[in-house]
């Protein structure tokens, strides 16, 4: 049994110790917004925060994550308050939206980081592919992040997207019993 830590929770995953993050994350915690992509660990649409470096869930095994931290986009923010979110929002960035859950745990590790990436930087730091082409869109959210975390910015968060945790249950049953 491996024990690690996820969005600030102490967890216990009684699964084989080979078995990858992404599955423990999304099967065993139902924190879908980790998505699969590729299951080799080029896309990044597994990308989740594991002490502070941004990871592919899919390529890492829960014996590698025992004792760890690992935080996914479900914990950035409840509100939408997280910079990250915030720019994403203003520059109405996702098409698909498939990859934008790996684009923004990558951004915001790289953010804490480098508050001034150049795109250089960015390109080099986000390795995630989207095959919606939101590339130049992804750079200037990152940029919007940045000065909003510097204060040079004011973004009011988004308003929530007008479902309940109870209607959003109805609607897809994995969700029941969060
Ligand atoms: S699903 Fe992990 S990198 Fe593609
Ligand atoms: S928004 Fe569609 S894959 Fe990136």
């Amino acid at each position: 049994m491996t024990k690690f830590t996820v969005n600030d929770r102490p967890v216990q995953y009684r699964m084989e110790p080979d078995t990858p993050l992404l599955w423990a994350l999304r099967d065993a915690s139902n924190l879908t917004g980790t998505k699969y992509g590729c299951g080799t660990g080029d896309c990044g649409a597994c990308t989740v925060d594991i002490d502070g470096e941004a990871v592919r869930s899919c390529r890492i095994s829960l014996a590698q994550c025992e004792g760890r931290f690992v935080t996914t986009i479900e914990a950035l923010s409840t509100d939408r308050s997280n910079p990250v979110q915030q720019a994403w929002v203003a520059e109405n960035l996702p098409q698909c939206g498939y990859c934008q859950s790996g684009m923004i745990m990558a951004a915001s590790v790289l953010l804490r980081k480098n508050r001034a990436p150049s795109d250089e930087q960015i390109d080099a730091a986000i390795t995630n592919i989207c095959r919606c082409g939101t590339y130049p869109r992804i750079r200037a959210a990152i940029r919007r992040a940045a000065r909003i975390m510097e204060g040079q910015e004011r973004i009011a968060a988004a308003p929530p997207p007008g479902i309940t945790p109870e209607d959003a249950a109805r609607a897809v049953p994995a969700l029941r019993g969060q």
